[in-house]
């Protein structure tokens, strides 16, 4: 979401004669859009803004003034602290406000240095109801925030502080943006939202509309290959939209579904709102809807008060739900969250040794599953330019990536693709011979 963000930004800078650089001196105006969800992100901030800082310096003994501006989720969380503890920020601005960055660029350009700006309210409604439309096409493959926020306050999380309460925005204007997108040359859109399957939108006549109807609307615009969404809650899948897995064949079976933990104790302890039974049967209905679904997840370990019996089932629900792919993390506890003030906090050493042990099971997983295509042929979306000349990179359906000998003609099209090998990492694919593509033509 912060790439789609990063990209409205620029779209709302533009009238203004804002373009992209694409070395940081070149800046006249740095943003740092930013991540709050675990320290070392967090982190990440203060050390960039040192390096901006040198930049800065270096500009200015030229005569030329940088603005500096910090969004996203360490703003919102820190707000105007951010300021006192990097005076050299001008602008302070969250997540749900930065259709407003041209009034605070011009505040601060009239201002001059020593006086910041710090916007952090929570207007969301506004925020898409003042966006201009998108000016810069995103590509073969787009971004599309349909929801964002977050109600279930699972209890390891900052979300539902800094991007704040669950909002959809109205089925027409995501039908709207998604027309635009085509028009522009996408071909795949991957619908985002923090809680993307909680969407409840706005629908025609007074009707609202969940992610499963939505999905069916925008499949019937000509020319959009593939359907994605991201990140879903396990409580919120519901049937209309394993329905649509089963339906509609432009949405990729593909799911990321973070279960964080394998154990009924611990997903208790976070409030997740599920046991890993409804976790398991929920997989097991997404598979019998769609046979070709392959899963990915999240996993925290070292959450506080978790036991070597808890870890164990979560290596237990891994192998038995066998992922093609998963993220996991050491648990980090967070500024005003419960688990962070819990008692039984877990040594870091412990942490460290179970993620280990967690992505060794999960890196076998993911293996098998590449492996398990050499030799198939599968469609591939070649979006992007090729490690060496005349190469072509792409997705698989599951959002492998796929690395091709392709003209750059076929750039932006959805290609056959016969899997040669495969690592951890991507695939190493092959067009058919020429010969075999007149023959199958004729
Ligand atoms: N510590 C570690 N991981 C976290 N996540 C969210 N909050 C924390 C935290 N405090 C992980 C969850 C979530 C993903 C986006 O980040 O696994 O699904
Ligand atoms: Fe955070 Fe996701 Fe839980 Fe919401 S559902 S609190 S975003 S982990």
């Amino acid at each position: 979401m912060n790439v789609y963000d990063s990209a409205r930004m620029a779209d709302v800078l533009a009238p203004l004669g804002y373009v992209p650089v694409s070395a940081p001196d070149d800046a006249d105006m740095v943003i740092l859009n930013t991540c709050h969800i675990r320290e070392k992100a967090a982190e990440k901030v203060y050390s960039e803004l040192g390096r901006i800082r040198q930049i800065r310096d270096r500009r200015a003994g030229q005569g030329r003034a940088t603005v500096i501006a910090v969004a996203g989720c360490v703003a919102q969380a820190e707000g105007e602290e951010l300021r006192k503890r990097a005076p050299i920020v001008d602008i302070v601005l969250g997540p749900q406000t930065y259709h407003r960055l041209p009034e605070m660029v011009a505040r601060v350009a009239r201002a001059g240095d020593g006086v910041g700006v710090v916007a952090t309210d929570f207007p969301v409604e506004a925020k898409f109801d003042e966006l201009p439309e998108a000016s810069a096409p995103q590509g073969p493959s787009a971004f599309l925030t349909v929801q964002e926020g977050c109600d279930k306050f699972c209890t390891f999380c900052v979300v539902p502080y800094t991007r704040g309460a669950e909002f959809s925005r109205p089925a027409a204007q995501i039908l709207a943006e998604a027309r635009k997108l085509v028009a522009q040359g996408s071909v795949e859109i991957t619908l985002l939202g923090q809680n993307v399957n909680a969407y409840r939108g706005a629908g025609p006549a007074g009707t609202r509309w969940g992610l499963g109807r939505l999905i069916r609307a925008l499949a019937e615009i000509p020319g959009l290959a593939r359907l994605r969404y991201t990140t879903s809650h396990p409580r919120d899948m519901d049937e209309a939209l394993i329905a649509a897995h089963r339906e509609v064949p432009s949405l990729m079976p593909f799911l990321h579904l973070p279960v964080q933990s394998g154990s009924d104790r611990i997903l208790a302890a976070m409030n997740r709102g599920h046991r890993a039974a409804d976790y398991l049967a929920l997989v097991a209905r997404l598979r019998a809807a769609q046979p070709a679904m392959a899963l990915s997840s999240d996993f925290i370990v070292g959450f506080p008060g978790e036991t070597e019996a808890d870890f164990a089932a979560t290596m237990e629900l891994v192998r038995e739900v066998e992922y093609a792919q998963a993220f996991s993390f050491k648990y980090s506890p967070r500024p005003g969250t419960p688990a962070a003030l819990a008692e039984d906090q877990v040594p870091d050493e412990v942490k460290t040794e179970r993620l280990h042990r967690l992505q060794d099971l999960l890196w076998q997983q993911q293996r098998r599953f590449n492996l398990g295509l050499v030799g198939r042929t599968i469609p591939v979306l070649l979006d992007r330019p090729g490690r060496e000349p005349g190469q072509l990179a792409g997705r698989s359906a599951w959002l492998q990536a796929v690395h091709v000998d392709a003209p750059s003609a076929l750039m932006g099209r959805v290609v056959e693709v016969t899997v040669r090998g495969a690592t951890l990492n991507s695939l190493d694919g092959r067009l058919p011979a020429p010969a075999a593509m007149e023959e199958a033509a004729a």
